[in-house]
C-alpha cells in the first residue's frame, strides 16, 4: 500500500513542531512549573530536554523511516514473535488516555475564542474573570460540547490525510503565534510588580528539587516534545530517506522549548503582578492572559487572535495522537481509514467526556484522590511516557544496535555526522539510566 508522505522537508518538521507545540507548551508548562518550584523545575526541564530531546526523538524517527511503519507493525516487522509490538500498543493506550483529557483543554481554547470575540474580558477584574472560568467548568455540558467539536474537527482533518493536512496550516500559523507570545511577553515584563514573576522562573531555589519534581520536569518534557509513545515513530515513516533526521530532531526540540519558555516569561511576571498564585493550575494560564490582553493597546483584536492561534496549536497536536490510533486501525485492523477515523474518534469521545465533567466541582469522577483529568493527565505523562521512552531507547541502543542506527540516520552513509557516537551512547546508556531513576525517584 503506497503511504501519504510529507512533501517537503519543512513539511515534516512543520508536523513535527505542530505535534509538540501545543497546549503542552502554553497551559501544561506553566502549571507544572508553577506547581513544581519555579526556576528550580525550569532548570531541570532545560537539562532533560538538551541531554534526552534529541536522542530519544531520533530514535523514535530511526523505528519509524527504517520500517515504514506505524509504532504497533514497526516494532512487529524488526522484531516479530517478540513482546516489543506491546510498546506500540501501549502507545496507541496512551494516545486515546491524552486525547481523553488534551481535548477538554482544547475545547476552552473554542469557548475562549468565542468570548474574546464576544468582548467579554475587557474591564474586567481578575476574580471575575476567574469566576466566570470556574462556572464555566461546573456547567459540564458546554465543556463537553467543546471537545466533541475539537475532536470532530480533529478527525476531519486526520481524515483528509496527513500530507497535504498539516503541512500547509502550521508552516504560517506557529511563527505567528511565536510572534504572539513575544508581544505578550514585552507587556507582561512591563507589568508592575513584574520582576517577582521572572525571579519565580528564572532564579532556581535548588533545596526545591525533590523525586517529585525531577519526574514531574520529565513527563513535561516527553509530554511537550510529543514523545514516548510512537507519535515520532508515525511521522518518522513520513520522513524521506534522503532527510536528514538529526537536524529535523534539533529544530523541533529547540523551537518547542523556544514556545514553552516564552510561554513562561509571559505567564509568571503578570501573574504575580496580578496576583495569581503560581499553583493556580489551568486558571494561571485562562485567568492569566485575558489579563494581559486588558492592559494592552489592541487587547480585544490580539485576544482573539492568540486564542484561535492557541486552538491551532492545540488542533495540530490532537492531528498527531488521532493519527496514531487511526494508523493502527488501517494498517494493522485493516479497517478504511473513513472508519478508522470515525471509531477513533467516538473512542476519545467517550472517555473524553468524563474527564471534561470530573472538573466540576461536586464530581464524583474522581480516582486515587485526584480528578479523573487529573488522573488521566498523570497516568500520561508520569507513567506512559517514560516507560514507553524507556524502552524506545533500550529497544534502539541494544536491541537493533549501533550500526543499523547509523545506517539509518546518516542515510546509509550519505551524512556526515560527527555527533552520531555522542547520540549513540546517550540512547544507549545515558538515556536509559537517566529516565529509570527518576521514574523510581518519582515513584517514591
Ligand atoms: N506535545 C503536545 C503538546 O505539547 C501534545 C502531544 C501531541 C503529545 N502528541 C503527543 C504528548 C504525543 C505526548 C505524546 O501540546
Amino acid at each position: 500500500m503506497s503511504r501519504d508522505g510529507f512533501g517537503s522537508k519543512i513539511g515534516i518538521i512543520a508536523a513535527a513542531a505542530g505535534s509538540a507545540v501545543g497546549l503542552g507548551n502554553i497551559y501544561r508548562f506553566p502549571c507544572e512549573l508553577g506547581n513544581n518550584g519555579g526556576g528550580a523545575f525550569l532548570l531541570v526541564y532545560l537539562l532533560i530536554v538538551l541531554c534526552l530531546g534529541v536522542p530519544v526523538m531520533l530514535s523514535e524517527f530511526v523505528i519509524g523511516r527504517k520500517t515504514q511503519k506505524n509504532p504497533i507493525g514497526a516494532f512487529k516487522m524488526l522484531r516479530p514473535k517478540s513482546a516489543w509490538p506491546l510498546v506500540g500498543y501501549m502507545g496507541v493506550v496512551c494516545a486515546l488516555v491524552i486525547m481523553a483529557f488534551y481535548s477538554t483543554v482544547a475545547g476552552w481554547t473554542l469557548e475562549y475564542v468565542v468570548k474574546a470575540v464576544g468582548n467579554q474580558f475587557q474591564g474586567k477584574e481578575l476574580s471575575v474573570i476567574e469566576q466566570e472560568f470556574a462556572d464555566f467548568h461546573n456547567l459540564g455540558w458546554k465543556n463537553v460540547l467543546w471537545q466533541v467539536v475539537f475532536i470532530f474537527m480533529t478527525g476531519f482533518v486526520v481524515f483528509k490525510g496527513v500530507a497535504n493536512g498539516i503541512e500547509k496550516y502550521s508552516k504560517i500559523l506557529m511563527p505567528l503565534l511565536v510572534l504572539i507570545l513575544i508581544v505578550l511577553a514585552i507587556r507582561s515584563v512591563t507589568l508592575p510588580g513584574a520582576g517577582e514573576g521572572l525571579a519565580f522562573l528564572f532564579k532556581p531555589d535548588f533545596t526545591k528539587i525533590t523525586g517529585s519534581v525531577l519526574i514531574s520536569a520529565l513527563g513535561q518534557a516527553f509530554f511537550s516534545l510529543s514523545m514516548g509513545m510512537g507519535v515520532l515513530i508515525t511521522y518518522g515513516s513520513y520522513i524521506k530517506k534522503t532527510d536528514n533526521m538529526t537536524t529535523t530532531a534539533l529544530s523541533v526540540t529547540m523551537s518547542d522549548t523556544l514556545v514553552a519558555v516564552l510561554a513562561g516569561i509571559v505567564i509568571f511576571p503578570a501573574a504575580f503582578s496580578f496576583g495569581v498564585r503560581p499553583e493556580a493550575g489551568m486558571g494561571l494560564v485562562f485567568s492569566t492572559i485575558p489579563m494581559i490582553f486588558n492592559q494592552m493597546a489592541g487587547g480585544y483584536f490580539f485576544c482573539i487572535i492568540f486564542f484561535v492561534l492557541l486552538a491551532v496549536a492545540a488542533l495540530t497536536s490532537t492531528i498527531s495522537l488521532l493519527e496514531v490510533i487511526v494508523a493502527y486501525l488501517v494498517e494493522e485492523v485493516h479497517v478504511t481509514r473513513r472508519w478508522a477515523t470515525v471509531i477513533a474518534s467516538v473512542a476519545c469521545i467517550l472517555v473524553g467526556v468524563f474527564a471534561s465533567l470530573s472538573l466540576k466541582d461536586t464530581s464524583v469522577l474522581r480516582v486515587g484522590g485526584k480528578s479523573f483529568f487529573d488522573f488521566l493527565d498523570f497516568l500520561s505523562a508520569n507513567i506512559f511516557l517514560p516507560v514507553g521512552a524507556l524502552l524506545i531507547v533500550i529497544f534502539v541502543g541494544w536491541v537493533m544496535g549501533k550500526s543499523k542506527f547509523f545506517d539509518e540516520i546518516t542515510n546509509e552513509g550519505q551524512l556526515k555526522l560527527s555527533i552520531k557516537t555522542l547520540i549513540f551512547f546517550i540512547i544507549k546508556f545515558v538515556a536509559p539510566i537517566a529516565i529509570a531513576v527518576i521514574f523510581i525517584t518519582g515513584l517514591i
